[in-house]
């Protein structure tokens, strides 16, 4: 048995369609919700956000990022023998989005769930691959961060609905002698549930309770900052390295002042700073990959490179992923 795991391929897919935050601001003003793309680009750096169209679902978005990272990696999707779906915005209350994308993959028998851990969804799911591969218990999996935010947001809260956007990524990770994954780290604290969260569900029939995202904007700022520089030197400590090895910081892209303030405390110069916000906006589960895989295609992450992986997000969750790319 191999003793690590590597990312062999990375992948991801944005919806074509852009809504910069000038048009998100018209199309907000005529429903009478008041925004700029002043108050937005100052607040968070967020100029634009992608949005899928009505009939494309997480599946959809998934499937094209994993087979885009299935190529980077050489790898024939018959030979994948786990799939990880981390979404908070799945196709259905069940079968699993992992089980949809795997059918659309026309792949059949290898083992497939969702993470559920919103924001911190895809390190979550690549730490479960992580230890799944490192156990035995699979030799290559696809891991997929996919989500379609826009359908859980209420349009007519400023506060919320500027933030996000829909995207997918993807990544192959295989058994190898050598590392890749060198540590993980995942926490989370439930006593902070309520302040970034969509507390509806189904029942009888009908949406029960709250269908839209709510949050407390000022009360996960707070947070953030703290458990992910919490994280990042548990990971570093774990792998007996420092911030000093570090060479790409891939923080979850929520905002821009919550990412360089995590740099700053991990004494990172801003060029190491990996950032997407501003085009994707917070894209949840998918955050990561796509911004990894961005980073990847555009030549800046290497082969050898040192990456830290950072995700936050409701629940409360939050957590890291160092590893040798
Ligand atoms: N356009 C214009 N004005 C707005 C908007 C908007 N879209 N949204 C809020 N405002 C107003 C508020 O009403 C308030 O007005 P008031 O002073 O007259 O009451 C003012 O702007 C300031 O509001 P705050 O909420 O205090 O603004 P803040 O500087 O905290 O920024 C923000 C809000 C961007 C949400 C910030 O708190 C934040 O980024 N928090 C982190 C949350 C986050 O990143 N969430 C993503 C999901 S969680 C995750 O992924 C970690």
């Amino acid at each position: 048995m191999k003793g690590y795991s590597r990312i062999t391929g990375t992948g991801s897919c944005l919806p074509p369609h852009r809504v910069s935050n000038e048009a998100l601001a018209a199309q907000l003003a005529r429903d009478g919700v008041e925004t700029s793309d002043a108050w937005i680009v100052e607040r968070t750096g967020i100029r634009a956000r992608h949005f899928a169209a009505a009939e494309v679902v997480s599946s959809d978005l998934a499937l094209v990022a994993a087979r885009a990272a299935l190529e980077a990696a050489d790898c024939d999707a018959a030979s994948i023998d786990l799939i990880i779906v981390a979404t908070s915005t799945p196709d259905m209350i069940f079968p699993s989005t992992a089980c949809i994308v795997q059918n659309k993959l026309g792949v059949h028998g290898c083992a497939a769930f969702d993470v559920q851990a919103v924001c911190s969804g895809f390190v979550y799911a690549l730490t479960v691959a992580d230890s799944m591969i490192r156990t035995g218990a699979a030799s290559k999996a696809l891991v997929i961060g996919s989500e379609v935010f826009s359908r859980i947001l209420d349009f007519k809260d400023r506060t919320t609905c500027v933030l996000f956007g829909d995207g997918a990524g993807a990544v192959v990770l295989e058994a190898s002698d050598r590392p890749g994954i060198l540590a993980t780290e995942l926490r989370a604290d439930g006593r902070h549930a309520n302040i970034l969260c969509t507390p509806g569900t189904v029942a009888a029939g009908k949406v029960l309770g709250h269908p839209w995202l709510r949050m407390d904007g000022p009360a996960v700022f707070k947070l953030a900052v703290t458990v992910l520089e919490d994280a990042a030197r548990s990971v570093l400590a774990k792998a007996d390295r420092t911030e000093a090895d570090i060479d790409w910081l891939i923080p979850h892209q929520a905002n821009i002042r919550i990412m360089q303030s995590t740099a700053r405390k991990l004494k990172l110069a801003p060029e190491r700073l990996i950032v997407t916000v501003d085009e994707h906006g917070n894209t949840s589960a998918a955050s990561i990959p796509l911004a990894l895989d961005e980073s990847v295609r555009s030549g800046k992450v290497k082969p050898g490179d040192t990456v830290l992986l950072e995700g936050v997000g409701g629940g409360f969750t939050w957590g890291a992923v160092l590893l040798d790319f």
